[in-house]
């Protein structure tokens, strides 16, 4: 199907470059984050805090679940829906799946003062994090794009060749 999907950690730009290259391609632009904030009617915060992690691992699965159909869409993803392995395999089905690599300093600059929405910060270490998913999201990305050095603007670019080529 044709769908372009992103993943990476928090503050790989997922959201940012998600609706850019949607409106580019005139594609709908989804973010599994937004939509299951809307249909709880709860922030992912609050999810976490009031039924915990693994409540809002499962919302995700079934969310993954329910765009298994959808067509024509940018879907900027949570940092952790790779965790699940089903949810990894669906999306593959779906489109392409890009991976927004960025090293763990360049998320700390793009996550400063933008940590409220991301409770796992709270207690664990973005280094930790990104040395256990980074296998992980290699592992299920058809394209890598390294983001350390390139501004929005060329990683829309890098992504945009790859979908003419
Ligand atoms: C998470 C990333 C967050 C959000 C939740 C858990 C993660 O999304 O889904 O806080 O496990 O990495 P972003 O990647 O959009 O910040």
């Amino acid at each position: 199907m044709n769908n372009l999907i992103l993943i990476g950690m928090m503050g790989s730009g997922k959201s940012t470059i998600g609706r850019a290259i949607a409106d580019k391609l005139g594609w709908k632009h989804l973010d599994t984050d937004k939509m299951i904030e809307d249909m709880q009617g709860m922030t992912i915060r609050e999810i976490f805090d009031r039924y915990g992690e693994s409540h809002f691992r499962s919302l995700e699965a079934k969310l993954v679940e329910q765009l298994k159909t959808v067509e024509s869409a940018v879907i900027s993803t949570g940092g952790g829906i790779i965790l699940n392995h089903l949810n990894t395999m669906v999306l593959r089905e779906m489109g392409l799946i890009v991976y927004l690599k960025a090293n763990p300093e360049t998320l700390i600059a793009n996550l400063e003062g933008n940590t409220n929405s991301r409770p796992l910060l709270d207690h664990q270490d973005i280094d930790v994090i990104f040395r256990v998913r980074n296998p992980l999201y290699l592992n299920s990305a058809e394209l890598v794009v390294d983001t350390d050095s390139l501004n929005n603007q060329e990683i829309i670019d890098v992504i945009s060749h790859h979908l003419e080529g």
